[in-house]
């Protein structure tokens, strides 16, 4: 049998397992996917058996998309130029580091039958997640890019590897067409202490946070007349695109799927 995991620290709350595991029944794989919580000094050793094929793969996330790069042969472009790997795969001899966040966030746009191209996007948080996104919105052609973070340096750094993108003040709103909510805040039902005077209707509320389902930052756009969108689909499609590297088969997305991540 052959065995899949998911590795970070936190990991109890990981999602990850639900999907794989029914991906894998469903597609008559004998293989088992699960999630382990690691230090980071033990990030070396698990590596390893990949390599030696003891494991098969595995997904990887908070705090270690950038910590297990070393340890790689090979970089895919997406995951190179963001820094940033949450899918190890083994191939002709090599580990491979790919990001799939990114064809993730596409998919989940995509999805929405959202005409992003060209749009203003303005972005909270600095974070992880958010060098992804930025790529993924570039590759999506829009207009511009603002980043507003608590900690303005961590948004001024992302500049090293985009440096097309704008920075304001956290506590600013400038004008926007989608303002994507990538910090933590939500998760504890905490609310963004937005300035939503001029905001107005007619935007895109997403939030990259799927679980509760409704942050306060979506019920506040909501409420002020815009489409909301939670980061269900962003977390189902980066699974979707890490399945198919494994098993070169793409996996069904249907609604005994999306109830698979129903916590609420
Ligand atoms: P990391 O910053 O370690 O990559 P993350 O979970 O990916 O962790 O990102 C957390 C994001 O939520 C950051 O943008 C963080 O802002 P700081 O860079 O200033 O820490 C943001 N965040 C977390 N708590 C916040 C709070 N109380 N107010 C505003 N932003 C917050």
């Amino acid at each position: 049998m052959t065995k899949y995991f998911v590795i970070g620290n936190p990991i109890k709350h990981s999602l990850s397992p639900r999907l794989h595991n029914y991906w894998l029944k469903q597609n008559n794989i004998n293989a088992v996917y699960q999630k382990i919580k690691l230090e980071e000094n033990e990030i070396e050793n698990f590596i390893s058996k990949i390599k030696n094929q003891e494991i098969n793969g595995c997904n990887v996330t908070v705090p270690f998309k950038k910590t297990v790069i070393p340890f790689l042969d090979k970089l895919s472009l997406e995951a190179e130029q963001t820094q940033s790997v949450n899918t190890i795969s083994f191939h002709n001899g090599n580990l491979v580091g790919h990001n799939t966040d990114i064809g993730g966030f596409q998919k989940a746009i995509n999805n929405l039958n959202y005409n992003i191209k060209d749009k203003k996007i303005l972005i909270l948080g600095a974070g992880g997640v958010v060098p992804s996104i930025i790529f993924a919105l570039n590759k999506m052609e829009v207009s511009k890019i603002i980043v507003t973070n608590r900690t303005y340096k961590k948004a001024e750094n992302l500049k090293s590897q985009f440096n097309k993108i704008n920075i304001v003040n956290w506590g600013e709103v400038p004008d926007f067409d989608m303002i994507i909510n990538a910090t933590s805040l939500g998760l504890n039902n905490e609310t963004i202490n937005l300035n939503t005077s001029d905001i107005g209707d007619g935007k895109l509320f997403y939030d990259v946070i799927y679980n509760p389902s409704e942050t306060n930052f979506l019920k506040e756009g909501k409420k002020l007349g815009n489409q909301t969108e939670n980061g269900k689909f962003m977390f189902i499609y980066q699974a979707f695109e890490a399945f198919k590297l494994w098993h070169d088969i793409e996996p069904s997305v249907n609604n005994e799927v999306l109830n698979l991540l129903d916590n609420d």
